[in-house]
């Protein structure tokens, strides 16, 4: 058969073609030049990563059990882990025994998980608006229909949320109620409660996705929405260990009602069989052999200094009439800049100062809001959270432009 006449297989499935690549991807990749100060990323600080306790978790797990941890393992997870999670959560307000959890492959899979497991193509999905992207891409994926929910500076807002499961009947609602990505707004106890009781009234399950909750630095935790009463058959919790132990061991879990769990199981099968079995084993022995709430102490003091280093700059930085979420936790701070800027256009001139940030635009289902742009602070140190910010004003003030460029 000559090359011309070969018939070309079919191209990619429409949600393939239909799916954008991330904003933020790419918007890292033009910032990974090490001269530049990137506000852009939302990794946890390298440096505060227990890299020996780590190791000696592995060392253990493989010096002990190597052929266990070394072997294919159940995709519910590991019991050690499920039961390490379990008593935390427990100990921290939420009654959960192990057979609650599904271990996965970060928050990220769970996430996909309750997708796959609550979703049919065309069904309607609430978020917080603006909310976490790569969410938004998940429910791309499962063909639902995206519906807005206009927040705040504490987050959702209650009257507009009732309106909406009135008027789209949404299947889901996914929040981040805790130091939200991108806004590190935290909703506040009245809210979640009222969230519960509308779901409990209109009859809709709530993702309560929180890996940041961990990372408070400033006031009092809040109950979990799943702990209300009236939403704890519908409310599936999300977990993670990327934030406080380390994301590239991959390690997330959610915690449902049994059926829930059980068709998450079914669906984990069908993607990855389990988590790494060795991963999740050093994980649990991690958990055994430190009290994680004492690790994290040293954790949450630098993020709340970089936070206020961070915060402290702002009004030099920021045109007059700007304004700025003041983060609880987390890693985020949301700022949006008088009207008539446009974050994304502006983000060239600012890598050309050496410095980035990720535009506010992508993380909008609804109108996309052009002058917000979200700031990192978890990575880098104060001295450079000020050399960064500095380079930002020369952007963002042309007016207060140094003469000299660094
Ligand atoms: C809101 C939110 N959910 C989920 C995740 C995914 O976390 P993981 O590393 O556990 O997959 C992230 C990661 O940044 C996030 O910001």
């Amino acid at each position: 058969m000559s090359m011309d006449t070969r018939v070309p297989p079919p191209g990619p499935a429409a949600r393939a073609v239909a799916a954008s690549g991330s904003v933020i991807r790419e918007a890292l990749a033009l910032t990974a030049r090490p001269e530049i100060i990137s506000f852009a990323g939302g990794l946890p600080a390298s440096e505060l990563l227990d890299v020996d306790g780590i190791r000696a978790a592995y060392d253990r797990v493989l010096g002990t059990s190597p052929y266990r941890v070394l072997q294919y393992s159940t995709t519910e997870g590991d019991p050690a882990l499920r039961e390490a999670i379990g008593a935390r959560l427990t100990r921290r307000g939420l009654h959960s025994r192990p057979e609650d959890l599904v271990i996965t492959t970060g928050a990220q899979q769970a996430l996909a998980l309750l997708t796959t497991t609550l979703l049919d193509p065309g069904d309607v999905v609430a978020v917080e608006d603006p909310t976490y992207l790569a969410a938004l891409q998940c429910f791309h994926y499962a063909g639902a229909r995206v519906v807005p929910v206009p927040t705040d500076d504490q987050g959702i807002v209650i009257d507009a949320l009732a309106d909406i499961v009135v008027r789209e009947r949404p299947r889901l609602l996914y929040l981040v109620p805790t130091f939200q990505n991108p806004t590190g707004h935290t909703l506040p106890a009245e809210r979640r409660h009222a969230v519960a009781r509308l779901a409990a009234e209109h009859g809709f399950w709530i993702a309560e996705d929180d890996p940041y909750g961990e990372l408070r630095f400033h006031g009092e935790p809040m109950p979990w929405i799943a702990t209300y009463e009236e939403a704890s058959d519908r409310t599936v919790l999300l977990g993670s260990l990327s934030k406080v132990l380390a994301p590239g061991m991959r390690l997330g879990w959610l915690r449902a009602p049994a059926e829930v769990c059980r068709s998450s199981v079914l669906a984990k099968q069908a993607l990855d069989l389990h988590s790494s079995t060795v991963d999740q084993a050093a994980a649990a022995q991690y958990l055994l052999e430190h009290d994680l709430d004492t690790r994290l102490l040293p954790v949450r003091a630098v993020y709340r200094e970089r936070c206020a280093t961070l915060l402290a700059t702002l009004p030099h930085v920021l045109p007059p009439g700007s304004t700025w979420s003041r983060p609880e936790g987390g890693m985020f701070i949301w700022a949006r800049l008088p009207d008539g800027h446009d974050t994304a256009a502006l983000l060239r001139d600012a890598v050309d100062h050496g410095v980035a940030y990720v535009p506010g635009a992508p993380f909008f289902s609804g109108p996309a809001d052009p002058a917000t742009l979200r700031l990192s602070f978890a990575t880098h140190e104060p001295e450079e959270i000020r050399r960064g910010m500095a380079r930002l004003a020369g952007v963002f003030r042309p007016d207060r432009r140094p003469a000299h460029r660094e």
